[in-house]
């Protein structure tokens, strides 16, 4: 028998306090395409973190680079005080930092959870001095931040600091107490306060501390720690408009998500530029060029639902963009389901108003059930909401 499961032969049911080998602290690492990066960091790691009982998990959205398969190897090969401190957790068909971050997180059994870059841009000197903050005063979380006296954004383009600057300033709308660097992705926290928030969290996209922050029931007793963001050496940033996207996403989700969802909101925004595309092309076409109404209203309606499809396409399903074969497709689906919900429209608000209801209210009700039917019909049909297809969630 060894030394552990004679350990837990020896466990009474009612465990108390950690037992000697208890990892202490684990370190959350999402990775997409960091093969060449796993190897620097956890040297570094273990470096850094000697005389602590850590563990790193890496939560790996199935790189193709094979970084899952790089830290396995590692894993199995580490020595002695290292073997059984480095995992990965593997998704397949995922993708998004800070889903990552949760899973990772919720795998660990640590008291101190900590989320880093695997790319070496967060300095990893920091970890021991987050961990003694957290240790004493009722500390909460510990923050890397760019922003405290000391820290630094590196070398940074003017343009990316302009960008953090005004999303940090975004930020308040959802996060109600003073923070220098709510974009950070480098911090440490109890574990405790994980569990407090992580039903609540939305999420999605980049931004995890900012959702667990926006998350707190009460203010977090947090503590800032400045460190300079290093240069990437290896490897490419995943850093795109779509990040600006899933920001948007975040913030409308925090703001208004428990009243109504985001996508919804954004398809209701889409349709009222289709309704003002709409009208131009019928003025151009009525007014100016005095083509019979009727042809003139078919050719607005076949303009807006073209522009209302492009749109949709383009900023309310843009995590699961349609390209090439798959945006022709998507176009006859949107343009059917969008004929059956003109049709029912129509049909309901005519029922209604033979039925003595005012003209207006008979109106409002055709539209407003149109409406919903074509949101929630495409939501299915057209823009799949199927995670497990890699190919729809993201080719980035
Ligand atoms: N699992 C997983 N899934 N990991 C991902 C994904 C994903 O979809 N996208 C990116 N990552 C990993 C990267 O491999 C890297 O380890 C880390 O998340 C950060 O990604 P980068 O692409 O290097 O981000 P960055 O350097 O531009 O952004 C950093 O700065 C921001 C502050 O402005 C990150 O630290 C952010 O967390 C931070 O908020
Ligand atoms: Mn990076």
């Amino acid at each position: 028998m060894d030394s552990q499961t004679a350990n837990l032969a020896g466990t009474p049911n009612t465990v108390s306090g950690p037992g000697p080998q208890a990892v202490e602290l684990s370190v959350i690492v999402p990775t997409y395409n960091e093969a060449e990066n796993v190897p620097l960091l956890i040297g570094k790691l273990s470096d850094v973190l000697a005389g602590i009982r850590w563990e790193v998990i890496f939560v790996d959205d199935d790189s193709r680079d094979g970084t899952a398969g790089v830290v396995r190897k590692l894993a199995q090969s580490a020595p002695g005080s290292l073997s059984g401190s480095v995992r990965v957790l593997q998704r397949i068909g995922r993708r998004g930092l800070s889903s990552a971050c949760v899973e990772g997180a919720l795998a660990s059994s640590a008291p101190f959870i900590a989320v880093m870059d695997g790319d070496l841009q967060h300095d990893e000197r920091l970890l021991p001095r987050m961990l003694e903050a957290l240790r004493k005063d009722g500390n909460e979380i510990a923050v890397g931040s760019r922003f405290v006296p000391g820290g630094d954004v590196g070398e940074f383009a003017a343009n990316r600091i302009k960008i953090s600057k005004m999303g940090a300033r975004l930020a308040r709308l959802v996060v109600k107490q003073d923070l220098s660097d709510p974009m950070s992705g480098f911090f440490m926290l109890r574990r405790d306060v994980f569990e407090r928030v992580v039903r609540r969290l939305s999420a999605k996209g980049f931004k995890i501390l900012l959702d667990i922050f926006a998350s707190a029931p009460q203010p977090l007793k947090v503590v800032e720690l400045p460190f300079t963001f290093g240069s990437r050496i290896k490897g490419e940033s995943k850093l795109d408009t779509m990040v600006a996207w899933e920001y948007a996403m975040l913030l409308l989700d925090k703001m208004l998500g428990s009243y109504v969802p985001v996508r919804f909101l954004m398809y209701l925004g889409v349709g009222t530029f289709g309704l003002a595309v709409h009208f131009i092309v019928l003025w151009f076409t009525y007014k100016s060029r005095a083509l019979p109404f009727a042809e003139a209203q078919s050719i607005a309606t076949g303009i807006a639902m073209i522009f209302n499809y492009w749109l949709n396409n383009q900023i309310t399903y843009r995590d699961q963009r349609l390209k090439g074969i798959r945006f022709v497709y998507g176009f006859f689906s949107f343009a059917v389901i969008c004929s059956i919900g003109a049709l029912s429209n129509i049909g309901v608000a005519s029922y209604l108003f033979a039925e003595n209801q005012s003209w207006w209210l008979a109106g409002i009700i055709g539209v407003v059930l149109g409406t919903v039917w074509n949101y929630a019909m495409t939501s299915v049909f057209t823009w799949r909401v199927k995670p497990v297809d890699s190919k729809v969630v993201s080719e980035e």
